[in-house]
């Protein structure tokens, strides 16, 4: 740098701790170093502390007096070389000291380049409140940025002290509350309930053959779970419509079975392609059992039996089945329990969050015919050819 032309003079920011500024000052005394050179060197704060000061990132520490920086600004002031007052000074030092050189013609005229500009930083920005972001993404039910994540806005430890279960979790997830204990303990009657019906229904009967062609778990789950419809499954969210709007609008059982009729459209939440009101199902025993001793409100549940009494009268197996008894009593309980307002029951059927408890029990079904397929080393399926009508 002394030995390039376009450079007129030295700038050098010096910090506790080394000793390259005595070398400096000998290179100025032997000649090596010419041209005018300010200095300054940073942490003479060092003495206010205590203990022995460590600077930046580095650690800058003094490990001799003369490695100090007072030192080191003592003995610079003796030298030739330009020392500013304090740090606050050293700008106005070097503008002093460019143009004195100026003004004796010792610095060429000097095209200064185009400052290229650097944006502000967006994280930077946002924190200093210059801008504001319209998110891409709202979102209310957790959020794992602090300590601990929540499940809505409750810390996860206390979830667990709590003993919130499955149940307690679909509560704060779902619907934004605490239901109360008989609510949730339906919930996780009706997962226990659901999880498996054997291994001839839809959902199974897909995941074992997707197991069976080499497929992994989350695969043969997707297959098994895709299955769930409104024939299959999925017809809670129907069900809990069509009789909570029956029981709102007087409609009686004998018109809405018409009006299904005319319509050509099945009752959602009757019918069973095996149970019958001579062999009935287990599960809605226990169900209808559990929400009558347990719910405030059960005029919806009430209302669909009145419809199985009627549909059962013309076909054994129009039985009000697994789907129809958990939607009927799950819309007596968004609609009379207390716990929602009326728009918000309307909204939670309109969203089919109801179907959402058949797919979470029945998940634990289906993973557990994947791995019994696996378990027994079943080989590719293939459907007996006898068992089609080829036509
Ligand atoms: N409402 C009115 N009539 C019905 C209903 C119903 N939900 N289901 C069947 N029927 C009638 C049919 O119209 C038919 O009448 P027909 O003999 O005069 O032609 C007769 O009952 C037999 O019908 P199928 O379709 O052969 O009955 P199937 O046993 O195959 O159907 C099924 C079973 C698919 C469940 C049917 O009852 C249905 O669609 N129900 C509504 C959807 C539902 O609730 N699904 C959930 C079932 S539970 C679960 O999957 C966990
Ligand atoms: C089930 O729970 O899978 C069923 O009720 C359907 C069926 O056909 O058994």
């Amino acid at each position: 740098m002394n030995a390039n032309p376009d450079i007129a003079m030295l700038v050098y920011l010096g910090e506790t701790g080394g000793q390259d500024e005595y070398e400096m000052i000998d290179a100025i005394r032997d000649g090596r170093i010419t041209k005018p050179l300010v200095v300054w060197v940073t942490g003479d704060c060092a003495a206010l502390f205590p203990g022995e000061a460590q600077f930046g990132h580095a650690g800058a520490s003094a490990l001799n007096e003369l490695e100090t920086t007072p030192a080191k600004l003592k003995a610079l002031r003796e030298s030739p070389v330009i020392v500013p007052e304090s740090f606050d000074d050293l700008g106005q030092t070097i503008e002093t000291t460019f143009m004195k050189l100026k003004s004796k013609g010792q610095v060429r005229n000097i095209v200064e380049p185009k400052v290229p500009h650097v944006p502000i930083d967006f994280d930077e920005a946002l924190r200093s409140k210059m801008i504001r972001n319209k998110p891409s993404i709202i979102s209310t039910i957790s959020d794992d940025r602090g300590d601990e994540l929540t499940y809505n806005n409750i810390p996860i430890s206390q979830v667990i002290e709590e003993g919130y279960g499955p149940a307690g979790v679909i509560s704060s997830l779902w619907f934004k509350r605490k239901l109360p204990a008989y609510a949730l303990e339906f919930i996780e009657m009706v997962l226990v309930l659901v999880a498996d019906h054997g291994p001839a229904v839809s959902g199974a009967h897909n995941a074992i053959v997707a197991a069976r062609a080499g497929k992994d778990l989350v695969s043969s789950l997707a297959s098994g779970l895709l299955t769930i419809g409104p024939r299959f499954g999925g017809a809670i969210d129907d069900a809990a419509l069509t009789f909570s709007r029956a029981v709102r609008t007087n409609t009686t059982p004998e018109q809405l079975i018409e009006q299904h009729k005319d319509a050509g459209q099945p009752i959602p939440g009757i019918g069973h392609r095996l149970k019958s009101v001579d062999n009935p199902d287990k599960r809605v025993s226990i169900l209808k059992d559990f929400v009558f001793r347990h719910f405030p409100s059960t005029s919806t549940l009430e209302y669909a039996l009145e419809v199985e009494n009627r549909t059962t009268k013309k076909k054994g197996t129009l039985i009000l089945n697994v789907d129809g008894a958990i939607g009927a009593a799950f819309a007596d309980l968004l609609y009379h329990s207390g716990c929602f307002t009326e728009q918000e029951a309307d909204r939670y059927l309109e969203l089919g969050a109801l179907n959402g408890l058949f797919v979470v029990g029945r998940t634990m079904g289906i993973i557990g015919h994947y791995l019994d397929q696996k378990r027994l080393e079943q080989p590719l399926y293939r459907h007996a050819t006898h068992d089609i009508a080829y036509l």
